[in-house]
């Protein structure tokens, strides 16, 4: 099974959203590997956002995700990164397709809710990043067997 990251940036937190989004990749089947809340710095988001750090947009970005503490969350399933990178949306809330999280709760590029690892290679090195040995959990849901049809989980 596959793991990602999400964090749920400023816009969340202050947005009173933590709870709602949670609750759409809980009613989705995703396991709750691993959460925490940090306060993020420019030096990991510098690491996170390296691809970045050259746009003109970058210091606004490293403002908007400083501005508060963020909350970090390792979910689980099979097809976990396509899986919540389609119930995320597009980057710009505006144009988000209403339905995923950002076209419902978003009006910006930058407010847009959550950040979702974009591929596998992404999310190994994101979650490494975020979180410590040990603050990763692997258990089941109890209910697993009717989230996925057994033969799925080998996907
Ligand atoms: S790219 O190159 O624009 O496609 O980069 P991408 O990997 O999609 O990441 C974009 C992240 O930067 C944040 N951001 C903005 N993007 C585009 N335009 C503006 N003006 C802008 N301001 C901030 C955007 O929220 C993406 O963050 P994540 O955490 O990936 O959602």
């Amino acid at each position: 099974m596959e793991q990602t990251l999400v964090i749920f940036k400023p816009s969340s937190v202050q947005r009173g959203l933590v709870g709602e989004v949670l609750a759409r990749f809980e009613r989705k089947g995703l396991v709750i590997a691993g959460m925490k809340m940090m306060q993020l710095d420019e030096a990991i988001l510098r690491e996170h956002y390296a691809h970045l750090t050259d746009r003109p947009f970058f210091p606004i970005l490293v403002e908007s995700m400083t501005a508060t503490p963020v909350i970090v969350m390792c979910l689980r399933g099979v097809q976990a990164i396509s899986v919540v990178r389609s119930l995320t949306g597009a980057t710009n809330g505006r144009q988000a397709a209403p339905g995923t999280i950002r076209g419902d709760f978003s009006m910006s590029n930058q407010e847009n809710i959550v950040h979702a690892s974009a591929s596998a290679e992404d999310a190994e090195v994101e979650l490494r990043r975020f979180f410590k040995p040990g603050e990763i959990f692997d258990y089941d849901l109890v209910g697993m067997r009717f989230i996925n049809e057994p033969s799925e989980l080998e996907l």
